[in-house]
């Protein structure tokens, strides 16, 4: 019988699942604005105009709930001398030869990468949206910066998306990983295989 280690708090999950249904409705409502093939999205949020309205209401919960999280996680993700010989042997980890790996801790490399990847993209998808906000703060700013807040916006947007993509894919691929963000335990012999220190650490053995 497998035996289970805490790994997240219910107030750690809780604050996770907010960004992440905030991160999907901020995606799919940005979707409908970026392109007329995605326009067909508004009606997920009650036509165009309410997409329109809601979509920087919805960026700012997620923000919100995300610099929670930052702070929450922050200590957890600094990169160390064996994470960069970790990225080093990256083609060992994506084939399974785990010999001779440097000891990971609560976190990997990769998720290290995309935490501090979050970490500069949504404060300045929240910048540059406050400054192509309609009606209320857009009239501030001159129409150059505007224009530059709305690429800036756009491509920092899709940097954000393709970085959850992968997340997500990691999430699924790596057996046993979801249950730590729904249940708040995953097994011992996980802890073990993926992050050994952290296992170390937490079971003392
Ligand atoms: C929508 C689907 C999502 C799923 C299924 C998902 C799943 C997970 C899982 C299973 C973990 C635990 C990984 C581990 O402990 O090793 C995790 C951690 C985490 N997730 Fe998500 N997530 C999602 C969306 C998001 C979004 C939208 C964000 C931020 C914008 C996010 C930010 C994080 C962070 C910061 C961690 C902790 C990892 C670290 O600090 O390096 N997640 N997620």
């Amino acid at each position: 019988m497998s035996t289970f280690i805490q790994r997240y708090t219910a107030r750690e999950r809780s604050n996770h699942w907010i960004v992440a249904i905030a991160f999907i409705l901020a995606a799919l409502s940005g979707l409908a604005l970026f392109h007329p093939a995605f326009f067909f999205l508004v009606n997920l949020f009650g036509g165009g105009p309410w997409a329109r309205i809601l979509h920087p209401f919805i960026g700012v919960v997620m923000f919100l709930f995300f610099i929670a999280m930052a702070v929450r996680f922050w200590g957890h993700n600094r990169i160390t001398p064996a994470d960069r010989q970790w990225m080093k042997r990256i083609g060992d980890v994506v084939c399974n030869r785990d010999q001779g790996l440097p000891e990971v801790g609560k976190y990997n490399a990769g998720q290290k990468v995309l935490f501090w990847t979050m970490v500069v993209s949504i404060p300045v998808l929240l910048l540059s949206g406050i400054v192509i906000w309609q009606p209320w703060f857009a009239p501030f700013f001159p129409i150059g910066l505007m224009r530059l807040a709305v690429v800036v916006h756009a491509l920092v947007a899709w940097i954000l998306t393709l970085g959850i993509v992968v997340h997500i894919y990691a999430a699924i691929w790596v057996r046993g990983t979801v249950r730590a963000m729904t249940r708040g335990t995953v097994s011992e012999a996980w802890a073990k295989h993926h992050h050994r220190a952290w296992y170390r650490q937490m079971t003392g053995k």
